[in-house]
């Protein structure tokens, strides 16, 4: 049994590993990042957030919608921490919403407040990105079961980072769609123009701005925007982790001292 056992769980090792078998034929490629928020206390790192915020706004919502993300919650404590008074002039700038109560009932646009969330984007058939870095986490492993996210601790973020620069030059064009590839899409072919070269934006804090940069900061946020709450989650399973430790020694030593007596009782009979 225990023999059984070892036995499979190398063998779960062993396909959560190996990035050829993980990876379903080897054609989709993943590269590993190593993000800030990755490790069991890992955080995200607001700057980044920023960053990626900054890359969302200025180039994908113009075809991808955030449509489950509250525009105030990128002022929590763990996200990006803009200030109230940066929500407000963040979401008055750059959104529109529809807002069916005006002008008498029939409708118009007037500028975003911290109250909405960003809107839906359907213009180009984007998919909305608000939960594409939890939807994508098991991109690969055994039928996207996620075991490589377990094991490599990769997932959406490098899925999404990987999208971005995972594009080879070639162009195809199918009932007239034009096809890039890509190496990280499944089946090989996007119909998502690259939305990255590099210097696409400009960073206040300085920070590069070459390709892979920008597609980790991108990434990133997508990955706050999906799981906002990731910190508190990790926080609050590593005290359910120290609890149950504490119970196992108890319930252990509680386990002694009730059969002590018994054992001894046995023990002494053994000797007669
Ligand atoms: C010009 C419009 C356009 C822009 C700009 C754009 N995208 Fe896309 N994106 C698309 C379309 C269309 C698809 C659907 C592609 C497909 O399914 O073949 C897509 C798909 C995706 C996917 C989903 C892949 C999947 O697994 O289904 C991700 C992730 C993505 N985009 C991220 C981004 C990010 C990040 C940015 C900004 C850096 C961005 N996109 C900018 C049009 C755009």
């Amino acid at each position: 049994m225990i023999k059984k056992l070892t036995l499979s769980a190398v063998a779960a090792l062993a396909i959560g590993t190996s990035g050829a078998l993980a990876s379903g034929g080897g054609e989709q490629h993943i590269e590993d990042v190593s993000f800030s928020f990755e490790l069991p206390f890992g955080a995200y790192d607001q700057a980044q957030l920023q960053r990626g915020l900054q890359i969302y706004t200025e180039i994908c919502s113009g075809c991808h919608g955030l449509q489950y993300v509250p525009l105030r919650t990128l002022g929590d404590e763990g996200g990006p921490g803009l200030s109230a008074e940066q929500v407000r002039a963040y979401a008055e700038q750059n959104f529109e919403i529809w807002d069916p109560e005006l002008e008498d009932g029939e409708g118009d646009f007037r500028p975003a407040k911290p109250t909405d969330n960003f809107p839906a984007n359907t213009g180009v058939g984007a998919p909305d990105l608000s939960m594409m870095a939890k939807a994508r986490a098991g991109f690969h492993g055994p039928y996207g079961t996620g075991i490589s996210q377990f094991f490599n601790g990769m997932g959406g973020a490098e899925y999404i980072a990987s999208i971005q620069t995972g594009y080879t030059g070639e162009e195809k064009e199918e009932a007239d769609t034009v096809l890039y590839e890509n190496t990280a899409f499944p089946g090989g072919w996007i119909s998502m123009a690259p939305p990255l070269y590099g210097d696409d934006v400009e960073y206040a804090d300085g920070h590069s701005t070459d390709l892979h940069h920008e597609a980790e900061d991108v990434a990133a946020f997508l990955m706050w925007a999906a799981e906002p709450k990731m910190m508190a989650r990790k926080q609050t399973g590593f005290v359910g982790v120290l609890l149950l430790t504490l119970l196992t020694v108890l319930l252990y030593m509680t386990n002694k001292q009730l059969w002590a007596p018994v054992k001894k009782r046995a023990k002494g009979k053994s000797a007669e």
